[in-house]
């Protein structure tokens, strides 16, 4: 009797609360959207359409262009909104809420409609992309990248992986002087890195790098420039030892050689070369202000993986780098991932669970995944606007999108996780166990207020430094 009426008043109370700042109102937003999502209590909304500055679509969208990435998080954070449509060139539903998030991608009720630029240019428009393609030929593809995954790790492995990266530090660094950019020299040690771990071939002999990465982040259509430097990197990439000799051994007889080229092409320099070189340059400024004790007790750790009396694996060193592991969730739950968010469509109609209440979602609306804002939720982070390695960690990896999530749901042929997540988690310890090793002396302004729209990484000035020393 007594419990009837405990349940009675929760489920009277969830029907109101919408919740607030103190810890008592996050607690019982917490409960209720528990209770919401066990299905005790039903509130089916249409998604509120939500005039943005002026309400006009032309006046939102210029304000969308010049505010790009940070666009929608912005506005969440400004009203509080977290599932909410907004008129731009098209309508779009903006899911920034992580009880949706999770729902929507165990969930899997996506179409992708993405076309990213350098996959529909003129003279590649047969190239299939992943992130392009739906149902069987995606999951083909899929199969495809952990074919190429598999390679990397049974020809060079994670201990080569460490020390391709320990030369590389000990060859750009020590730099010295005033106001000298590191970042540059920061992207050239991850990029070198990894093509070689997948393709077999150092960045340094890419010669189209930079102009590529600029048409990848082009949001108007392409000119016949950035046609011509697509199809140069696609020359590039053809000419790798994975392509050129291990095409056979790594996809299996009779592959066409043009498709494994763009798989590869895509699998490494548009989907992972991002996210790790963010990770590398966000990781000095957070390192460079953290506290002294979280700062030790990195550097203790970083430092058993140059201890030659310790004889456990690469493998095993990273597993137990426990304080490590915590930045780099805690920086990519504060930073974002390489996308701050992924655009979807509803492949039919359904009602998707919030921390606010149910909402119904129609066949074919645009949603805009926003990994970014749901990472800054506060109903879900004691600290969501700061970088902590202690206050953020409760229900971290249960609420953390950055490969599209949650943290673990695992990445199978046909879901739509980001497949590389266990490589790259494992690749940006080793940049921060590298990194815990140098002392560095920055002289640019390090806050983070996403005043510079295109920007993502975790400074809004670019990185200088007075000094980059490191231990060899
Ligand atoms: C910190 C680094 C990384 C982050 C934050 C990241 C994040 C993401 C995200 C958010 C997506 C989903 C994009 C979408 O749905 O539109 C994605 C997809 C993908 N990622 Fe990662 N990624 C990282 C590193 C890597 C690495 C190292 C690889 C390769 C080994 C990789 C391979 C892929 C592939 C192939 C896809 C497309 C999957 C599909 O279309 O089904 N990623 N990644």
């Amino acid at each position: 009797m007594k419990f009837t009426m405990i349940l009675a008043t929760i489920l009277a109370l969830c029907l109101v609360v919408n919740g607030g700042k103190s810890m008592k109102e996050r607690f019982l937003k917490k409960i209720c959207s528990k209770v919401r999502s066990k299905g005790f209590v039903s509130r089916y909304a249409d998604v509120q359409e939500v005039p943005l500055v002026g309400g006009s679509p032309a006046e939102n969208f210029a304000r969308f262009k010049k505010r790009f990435r940070f666009f929608y998080s912005d506005f969440a954070q400004e009203t509080n909104y977290t599932v909410y449509k907004v008129q731009l060139d098209t309508e779009k539903v903006v899911l920034a809420d992580p009880v949706a998030l999770s729902w929507l991608w165990n969930n899997q009720r996506l179409i992708s409609k993405a076309e990213p630029g350098p996959f529909k240019l003129n003279s590649l428009r047969y190239v299939p992309a992943s992130l392009a393609s739906n149902g069987r030929m995606h999951e083909r593809l899929r199969r495809n990248y952990y074919k190429i995954y598999r390679h990397a790790y049974k020809k060079y492995g994670l201990e080569w992986a460490f020390n391709d990266l320990k030369q590389k530090f000990a060859a750009s660094f020590p730099v010295k002087g005033v106001k000298v950019p590191v970042e540059r020299i920061l992207d050239d040690i991850s990029i070198g890195n990894f093509a070689h771990f997948m393709y077999g071939k150092d960045w340094t002999e890419f010669k189209v790098y930079d102009q590529y990465a600029k048409v990848l982040s082009i949001v108007f259509p392409p000119t016949d420039q950035d046609d011509a430097i697509i199809n140069k990197m696609f020359e590039e990439v053809s000419d790798t030892p994975l392509i050129k000799d291990e095409l056979n051994s790594v996809f299996g007889r009779g592959k066409c050689k043009e498709e494994a080229t763009s798989e590869a092409l895509f699998s490494v320099m548009c989907v992972g070369v991002p996210g790790l070189r963010k990770a590398m340059n966000s990781i000095v400024p957070l390192l460079v202000q953290l506290k002294p004790k979280d700062r030790n007790r990195i550097n203790e750790e970083a430092n058993t993986f140059f201890d030659a009396t310790n004889s456990k694996s690469i493998d095993e060193k990273l597993k137990n780098a426990k304080t490590i592991e915590k930045f780099v969730l805690e920086m990519l739950r504060y930073v974002g991932g390489a996308l701050g968010y992924v655009t979807y469509e509803a492949n039919q109609d359904f009602i998707i669970p919030s921390y606010n209440g149910y909402y119904r979602i129609y066949k074919g609306q645009t949603l805009i995944l926003h990994h970014f804002a749901a990472q800054r939720n506060p109903d879900t982070f004691r600290f969501p606007d700061e970088f902590t390695l202690t206050g953020n960690e409760e229900y971290l990896k249960e609420n953390f999108f950055a490969f599209t999530g949650p943290y673990n749901m695992k990445a199978t042929y046909s879901n739509r996780k980001c497949p590389g997540q266990d490589l790259a988690m494992n690749l940006v310890k080793m940049y921060v166990i590298h990194l815990a090793r140098c002392d560095i002396v920055p002289d640019s302004d390090l806050s983070f207020n996403q005043l510079n729209g295109y920007r993502t990484e975790s400074t809004d000035a670019p990185l200088t430094v007075k000094s980059f020393v490191c231990k060899k």
